[in-house]
Parts: structure tokens; sequence; C-alpha cells
């Protein structure tokens, strides 16, 4: 008996498929991973001949393998229609059943690429028309980002979606969670037995987390002046972030034990209120920003923020938590940079003023994905002369150039397992709204503190360094410092 797995997409003429989804496929094909009996049905309401849905996705894929292309090719199909018609889905149905003719099981994987105020209305019609049914096999369904707007529209959709889906069909995507170097985050901890002592409010001063992007809105403006930096970065992907580095070590590998420690972390950041506001956040906006295709001339939407959280735990207590994210930046980089301690006492006779500079850790999670170690040596030829020197891991170095594969291909793989881990639960994406909410009512109050400005091409708005330098810290440039 062979099983058939049909992998759906429902706005496949869109760029996430032919970018993203498309080349991450491809790539487990030549690896042999996709499952057995694969094939892919794009649909969407664009009039495309499914030949000319292949030939533009092999001209986006450009593929370097052109026999491994041609046999991957001969699995993807395009139907014309609507995925909130009920007649379109009559339509995909028929070619759905129609090839899962024979004696084993038929999976399916629906993945909605279409704009989110489709995604419930699909959703309850695949409900109505029997498509999630399960008894001739599995049946899930991905759900991209944006989930919701706020708390309310996130609780509102995962009501609509747990009417006709078990939890446990449904994938929320974080493609964050993907990324090797973030899972390494768990890896470096839990794996290794020197970090793990170190890893609390004994020996940690402060937590940063960046993502920070060179590019602006390019064609989004519409969307992302609607939406502005805490809801595209912060409200999943930073949130997403800080829990894989700040979880307690789970008792097994297992998917739920893990989502529960990562929720566990959620739980724990102190909320914002609307009197600290003020000293626990910072927003901006990119000179320019207004003149952007889309967005409004007097917009207010912030394209850069900082915020401080607080974890109410015992390993974090006072240890604040530094998470910035910005458009138009410097430098594009993610990184996690753990800052330790001072050292209790310093022995050795330094010229006036100056002080140890204290460790750091710096975990690279793009563009050079890596890890590095700061430490002081004494400098040679001196009495007691030292400087911070680095030590380095380049995923590139030991691992080879392009050995770190794109965050959709693993996300992908795990859909096709059953695998969860590095998807988020319904409890998770409303306790992260919950976080972000206050901080977005606020800004929206004539009491919010002013939209700061800055000039494209530099770290933010002058007052970011100011705010943290009035903590007594200042931001790290570590994994920019070590890029090739
Ligand atoms: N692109 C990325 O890198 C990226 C990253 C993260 C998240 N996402 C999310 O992924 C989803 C797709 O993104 P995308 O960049 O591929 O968007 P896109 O290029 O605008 O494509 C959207 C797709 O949805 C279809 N569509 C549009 N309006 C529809 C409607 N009312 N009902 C049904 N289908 C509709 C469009 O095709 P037809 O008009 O032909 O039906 C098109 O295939 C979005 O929710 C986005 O937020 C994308």
């Amino acid at each position: 008996m062979t099983d058939t797995t049909a992998f759906i997409i429902f706005g496949a003429s869109g760029d996430l498929t032919t970018r993203k989804l498309v080349p991450a496929l491809f790539s487990l094909h030549r690896k042999g991973r996709l499952p057995s009996g694969f094939r892919l049905i794009g649909m969407a309401r664009s009039p495309i001949d499914p030949a000319a849905f292949r030939a533009s996705l092999r001209a986006a894929a450009a593929p370097a393998d052109a026999a491994a292309w041609t046999s991957f090719e001969a699995r993807l199909d395009y139907l014309r229609g609507d995925p909130t018609d009920p007649q379109s889905l009559a339509r995909l149905e028929a070619k759905l059943s129609g090839a899962e003719t024979g004696d084993g099981a038929a999976h399916r994987l629906y993945y909605l690429a279409t704009p989110p105020h489709v995604y419930a209305d699909v959703v309850q019609r695949l409900g109505a028309a029997g498509m999630v049914d399960r008894r001739r096999g599995w049946r899930r369904v991905i759900i991209e980002k944006p989930f919701g707007s706020d708390l309310a529209s996130a609780q509102e959709l995962n009501r609509l979606l747990h009417r006709v889906l078990d939890e446990e069909q449904i994938y929320r995507i974080d493609h964050y969670l993907g990324k090797e170097t973030v899972q390494n985050v768990l890896v470096f901890r839990f794996a290794n037995s020197i970090f793990e002592p170190l890893w609390n409010r004994n020996y940690i001063d402060h937590v940063q987390i960046t993502v920070a992007e060179t590019v602006g809105v390019e064609h989004r403006g519409p969307f992302y002046d609607r939406v502005g930096v805490v809801r595209d970065m912060f409200q999943n992907h930073l949130l997403q972030v800080l829990a894989m580095a700040a979880m307690e070590p789970p008792a097994s590998f297992d998917a739920e034990a893990l989502r529960n420690e990562r929720i566990k972390v959620l739980r724990a950041v102190r909320p914002f209120e609307p009197g600290d506001i003020a000293g626990r956040t910072l927003r901006a906006q990119y000179d320019g920003y207004r003149q952007e295709a889309g967005v409004a001339p007097d917009s207010t939407t912030p394209t850069y923020a900082a915020l401080r959280l607080s974890i109410d735990n015992w390993r974090w207590q006072g240890v604040p938590f530094f998470l910035r994210s910005g458009k138009r930046l410097a430098a594009k980089a993610t990184s996690i940079v753990i800052q330790f301690k001072s050292v209790p006492h310093v022995m050795f006779p330094l010229p006036p003023g100056q002080g140890i500079q204290p460790n750091s850790l710096a975990i690279c999670i793009q563009p050079d994905e890596g890890m590095h170690l700061q430490f002081q040596v004494k400098e040679p030829g001196t009495p007691a002369g030292m400087r911070p020197v680095d030590m380095d891991f380049h995923y590139a170095n030991d691992f080879g150039p392009g050995a770190i594969p794109e965050a959709y291909e693993r996300l992908l793989l795990d859909a096709f397992m059953g695998d969860p881990s590095l998807y988020t639960r319904n409890d998770s994406i409303e306790l992260a709204w919950a976080l972000v909410d206050p901080i977005l009512r606020a800004w929206e109050q004539p009491s919010a503190p002013p939209l700061l400005h800055y000039a494209p091409g530099t770290w933010g708005p002058a007052e970011s360094g100011a705010w943290l330098a009035a903590d007594g810290r200042a931001w790290s440039s570590d994994c920019v410092r070590h890029e090739p």
C-alpha cells in the first residue's frame, strides 16, 4: 500500500509560494525527504495555465539541477479557483480524490498563503465541504502570519478555526522558529554542560535581542502602515526568540514539552501597565517613511521600537531583556546578546576611570550565523594591560557555505511529519498579543511618549542609545562586527 500526500496552497499565485514555499519543497525533493506520493496543487483566482505555473516557478527557482527539477515539476499542478467559493472547493475535492484512489492513506496538508482576512472563511468552507475529514488520512492546515491584529481578533480567529479543526491539526507558522540558529539556542544551552549553570540572574546582567533590517517597507507600504513594527516583528518573532533564550530545560524533546516551556516564559513576562509605557518602550519612524508608496502622509506608524521586558521568575528576576527592531537600519542582523555581569572585584592596577569590560556571548541568528564569546586577555608586553578578544564560531566555516537550509524547509518537513514543536500554539499566540496590546493602545493616547525619528542607515533614533545608557547599558553590535 502506498500513501499519498497532497500539499494544497491557497494563494498559489503569490510571492510566498514562488519565493519561499516551492524552493523549500524542491530542496526537500532533492534530499529525498518529501513524503511518498507527494503532489502539490496550487489554487488561486488568477487564470494561470498549469504549464505556465510550473514554468514561472522554475524561472523563479532557477534550479541548478535540471533533472531533479523535471521530476519535481511533474508533481506540480494548478487549479484556478477561489478558496472561499464552495464550487471552487468542489472542483478541488474532485481533483484531489481523483488521485487518492490507492489502498494507502491519503493525507492532505493545506497551506493558507492568502491575505489574512480570508483565513477563517477558507477553513470554515473546507470544513463544510468535508475536506478536513480524517477518515482517509491526516488533514493539517498551515496558517501564515499575521495571526490576528490584536488579542481580540486572534481569539476570534482561534475560535473560528476550532469550530472545524482540532488544535493538533493547526500549524501556525512563525518562520523564525524554523531558523537553524534559533533552534541552536536549545542545543547550545541543553547539550552543553558549561553554559547552563551561568544562564541566570547570578551571572547575567541583561539580554539584548535585535532584529535589524536595512530594507524599508518596499512594496508593502499599505500593509505595513496599518501594522507597524510591533505587530510585524515583536508580537511574533522577537517574543518567540525571547522564549527560546529564556525557557527552562524541558524534560524531553517532545513538541508539547517544548511548547509548554516557551509559553511559561511568556506567562512570566511582566505586563506593560499604562504608567510604565514611557519608561519601558521607545518608538520611532525613519525619515522618508511618510513619502513611501501607500503610506499616509501624516502616518504615526513606528518603523522602529525598543522594549524593556522583565521576566518575573526565579531565573530572571532583575535581569532586563531589551528587545529592538527596525527598518532602514545600519545593518541587517538578528542576534541575541547575553551580557554577563562585571567581575566582583578588580585587583588589576587600571588607569583611573577604566573598568574591565564584562564578558558577552553573541548568538548571531542571521545573516552571518554563528556565536562569539568575548573575554579579556592579557595584552603582551604590558604589566597588567588587557583587552577583550573573541572566540568565534561561524556556521559557514564548520559546515560549509549554504549548509543552513531555509527556515521554510524545516517547517514544511515538520508539518508533513506531524511535529508541531516549531509552530505556535493558540495559547502562545494569545499570550503574545496580550503582552503587546497595552503598548499599542497606549501609543494611541495623547499622553503617549513622542514618536521619534531617525535617519535611514543609522541604528535608530539617537534617544535609543541614551535610553539604554540611562540604564547603565549600551547596545551591542557584536554580530555586525563579526561579519566577514
Ligand atoms: N511573502 C512573504 O515572504 C511572506 C512572509 C510572511 C508571511 N506572509 C503571509 O503569507 C500570505 C501570502 O503572502 P504573499 O506575499 O504571497 O502575498 P501575495 O503575493 O499578495 O499573494 C496573495 C495570494 O492570495 C490570493 N488572494 C488575494 N486576495 C484573495 C482573496 N480575497 N481571496 C482568496 N485569495 C486571495 C492571490 O491570488 P489571486 O488574486 O490570484 O487569487 C495571491 O495568490 C499573506 O498572509 C502574508 O501576510 C508572506
